[in-house]
């Protein structure tokens, strides 16, 4: 249970409150390249932690990202014109570029330098990995863009959905750091061997460290006579979650990343990014892609009760829903908009949640307390993350998962960790 102070505390991310200003020091994934696909295409509508803002590609395919409303009057940049460099307002051709310098204010006297006294609010962007990723804190406090390896693998190696969670992000984040969820919300009445791997041991031993980029989640559980099934996943500050995808369910090749982007305090954008290692994705691997509508709304939502079949409830799977993905928002949509946490009872299956939420707590603390957030990267020697891995394996119940994984310890280099998994170097 979390008093209702801490609760505010790790909710709320507008501007000015301290969450949000501790997020705002970070890169966090704003919206898809697809939204803004080709130079000159109609802006995309950004919402991030209660901010409005319009994304958009200029005929060099230079990518802005700036205050929706028009400095001059307030009309949505939105429905703007993306042409010859820049977003021009529709309501009296006011003009903008990617830096949201004032380019053009063609009502005012050909003679007026009025438009370079204004500052229309814009955010530093990066693409890669088909995410466009934003800063949207102090410029002198930018750190570099961090170089995971999911980001460093070819396009066709990887994939990105995104879908809004209608609550709280910590809600959908939370999520993540529950491994013992996958015995039930996720169940199928099938004897695949994953399934068979989560139904032998339903109350699985956990174990969390703190790592320096955020907390270290491992769930063991029992396979008899010999063995033992390990999940490691990773809380990745501020907002990520890297869970094993694949493994004894189908190959151990890489794994997923869940972002959870609040758009406001009642809303998120879950960012679901997967990458193999080894060779590119099948199209009809990400069928997620298929529960989400072109707006980025679940087609099964809270409105339609997530379309909960009962008869496959009985006979198929324990919600009676389909796509781990409208699992997840049932389970924490239902919730409410902020789940007041001082009314919850935590068992020991909510381990390494009670320990992202210490670690969250300390970390703003110390933010608080004028000191620099941990996991952000100013020099490029430290820009490498080969202990940021996640994984699934059954592996001999006489060995310690540390000893078993030993790339990840956090002083491990690329090179032993390449040799530990036999994978491919990515550059
Ligand atoms: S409101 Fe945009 S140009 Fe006037
Ligand atoms: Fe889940």
């Amino acid at each position: 249970m979390l008093p209702k102070e801490q609760n505010e505390l790790l909710t709320r991310t507008g501007p000015g409150t301290l969450m949000g200003d501790l997020i705002r020091r970070y890169w966090v994934p704003a919206l898809l390249s697809e939204e803004i696909s080709k130079p000159d295409c109609p802006p995309a509508r950004v919402r991030i932690m209660g901010e409005e803002l319009v994304a958009f590609r200029d005929s060099r395919g230079r990518i802005g990202l700036i205050a929706e409303h028009c400095s001059h009057r307030g009309t949505s940049l939105y429905y703007g014109r993306n042409e010859n460099g820049g977003v021009t307002c529709i309501y009296h051709g006011w003009k903008y570029d990617v830096d949201g310098n004032v380019l053009e204010t063609p009502a005012e006297p050909p003679e007026s330098d009025f438009r370079k006294k204004l500052y229309h609010p814009a955010y530093p962007t990066h693409e890669a990995a088909g995410i466009v990723f934003a800063y949207l804190g102090p410029k002198d406090k930018m750190p570099l863009f961090p170089s995971y390896e999911w980001m460093q693998v070819p396009l066709e190696q990887t994939y990105v959905t995104k879908a809004l969670l209608e609550c709280n992000y910590l809600q959908g984040l939370e999520g993540e750091c529950d491994s013992s969820h996958l015995s039930f919300l996720h169940r199928a009445f099938d004897a695949s061997p994953g399934q068979r791997l989560y139904q032998l041991d339903t109350s699985p031993v956990y174990e969390t460290e703190e790592t320096d980029f955020g907390v270290r989640m491992i769930a063991l559980r029992k396979v008899p006579p010999d063995q033992q099934y390990v999940r490691v996943s990773s809380f990745v500050m501020p907002l990520s979650g890297c869970i094993p995808a694949g493994g004894r369910t189908g190959e151990l090749d890489g794994f997923e990343v869940h972002s959870y982007v609040p758009a406001d305090d009642t809303h998120a954008w879950r960012y679901d990014f997967g990458f193999k290692r080894s060779r590119p994705v099948r199209e009809e691997e990400v069928h997620r892609r298929k529960q989400i509508g072109p707006d980025y709304r679940r087609i099964r939502n809270m409105r339609n009760d997530y379309l909960q079949d009962r008869e496959m409830q009985r006979s198929r799977n324990f919600t009676g829903i389909e796509d781990f993905l409208n699992h997840d928002a049932c389970a924490t949509e239902s919730m409410g908009p902020i789940f007041d946490r001082s009314k919850e009872h935590l068992g020991v299956s909510d381990k390494a949640l009670i320990a992202v939420r210490r670690y969250l707590l300390r970390v703003v603390k110390d933010f608080q307390e004028g000191n620099a957030p941990p996991h952000l990267v100013y020099e490029g020697a430290h820009n490498r993350f080969p202990h940021v891995d996640s994984i699934a394996e059954v592996i001999p119940a006489n060995v310690t998962w540390r000893e078993h994984f030993g790339h990840l310890t956090e002083t491990a280099t690329v090179e032993n960790r390449l040799a530990a998994r036999s994978v491919r170097k990515v550059s």
